[in-house]
C-alpha cells in the first residue's frame, strides 16, 4: 500500500493513473476507521481499479469551541485497517501541507447547508466543501464514495459537483450500525458506558418515526414532538430534529414515505447525528 504524505505525492500518483487509464476510487475520511469508513472502501473498490483512502482531521471545518484537538486518532490502526482493507494508497497530510499560511479561496454552497448541522456549526460544511474540493483535484478520482451517515453532507457534495461541474461521480453508501442500532462514529468512543446505553435515543427515535409513517402520513410537528420526547427520556439533549425533503433538504408539513428523519442530539458532552430515509 503506498502512503503519500504530501499534496505533490498525491497528485502526481493520480495523473500517472489518469495517463494509464486506471479508474481511481476515492474515500475522504477524518480516520480512527471503522467498519462504516471500511463500507465505504469496500464500495469504492467494487467501482474503481485503484482505491485512495484520505486520513485528514480538517481544522476549517471544526468551530472554535469544537472537537479539533481531542478528536481521536490512531495512525498506525487506521494503516493496518487500510491495508487491510485493499486500499491502494493512504493519503495522511497535515494541516501545515493542506493550508497555506495565507489561505484565502475557499468553496462555500449556499442553499443546502443553511439548516441542520449547517445552521448549529456555522463554517462546518465551507470546511468540508473546501477540503473535499482539494482532495478531488489531487486524487483527480472518477468515483468517491461518502456515507448516509453524513445526510446533509453527502447532498452538499452532490450539489457542488453538480454546480462546480466536477468530472466525478457521487456514491452513497448506507449506515453501518451496532448490532443493537447505534450509527457506527468515530466520536463514539467519547461515550462513558452509561452515556452509550443512552445513545441508543437517537436509532430508537428514528424507528419510530419510520413505524408512524408506514402507518400513513403523519404531521411532522406532532411526529417531530413524539421523537423529542423519546429522546429526552433517554436523557439526550436535542440540538434538531427534523423532517425534510430527500434532495431539497427543506422541512415538509407532511411526513411520508421517502422524507428523511435527521437527529443531532448531545449525549453528555458528546453530539451525535443519524438519519433515517424513512
Ligand atoms: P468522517 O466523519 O471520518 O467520515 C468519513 C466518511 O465516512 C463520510 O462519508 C461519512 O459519512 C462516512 N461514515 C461515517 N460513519 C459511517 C457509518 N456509520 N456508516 C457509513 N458511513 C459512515 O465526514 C467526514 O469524515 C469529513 O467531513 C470529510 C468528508 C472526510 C471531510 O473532511
Amino acid at each position: 500500500m503506498l502512503i503519500f504524505r504530501t499534496p505533490g505525492e498525491l497528485q502526481q500518483w493520480a495523473l500517472a493513473q489518469r495517463a494509464r487509464n486506471v479508474k481511481v476510487g476515492l474515500v475522504p475520511t477524518m480516520g480512527y476507521l471503522h467498519e462504516g469508513h471500511l463500507s465505504l472502501i469496500a464500495e469504492a473498490r467494487k467501482r474503481a481499479d485503484a482505491v485512495v483512502v484520505s486520513i485528514f482531521v480538517n481544522p476549517v471545518q471544526f468551530g472554535p469551541n469544537e472537537d479539533f484537538e481531542k478528536y481521536p486518532r490512531d495512525e498506525a490502526r487506521d494503516l493496518a485497517r487500510c491495508e487491510e482493507a485493499g486500499a491502494t494508497a493512504v493519503f495522511l497530510p497535515t494541516p501545515a501541507v493542506m493550508y497555506a499560511p495565507d489561505a484565502s479561496v475557499f468553496v462555500v454552497e449556499e442553499r443546502l447547508g443553511q439548516g441542520l448541522c449547517g445552521a448549529r456549526r456555522p463554517g462546518h460544511f465551507r470546511g468540508v466543501c473546501t477540503v473535499v474540493a482539494k482532495l478531488f483535484n489531487l486524487a483527480l478520482p472518477d468515483v468517491a464514495v461518502f456515507g448516509q451517515k453524513d445526510y446533509q453532507q453527502a447532498a452538499i457534495i452532490k450539489r457542488m459537483v453538480r454546480d462546480l461541474n466536477f468530472p466525478i461521480e457521487i456514491v452513497v453508501a448506507p449506515i453501518v450500525r451496532e448490532t443493537d442500532g447505534l450509527a457506527k462514529s468515530s466520536r463514539n468512543v467519547y461515550l462513558s458506558a452509561e452515556e452509550r446505553q443512552n445513545a441508543l435515543g437517537l436509532s430508537r427515535a428514528l424507528a419510530l418515526a419510520a413505524e408512524e409513517v408506514a402507518k400513513g402520513p403523519c404531521e411532522s410537528q406532532a411526529l417531530r414532538q413524539k421523537m423529542v420526547r423519546l429522546l429526552e427520556q433517554s436523557a439526550l439533549r436535542v440540538d434538531y430534529v427534523e423532517l425534510v425533503d430527500a434532495e431539497q433538504l427543506t422541512p415538509v408539513a407532511e411526513a411520508v414515505p421517502g422524507t428523511v428523519a435527521l437527529i443531532a442530539a448531545f449525549c453528555g458532552k458528546t453530539r451525535l447525528i443519524d438519519n433515517r430515509i424513512l
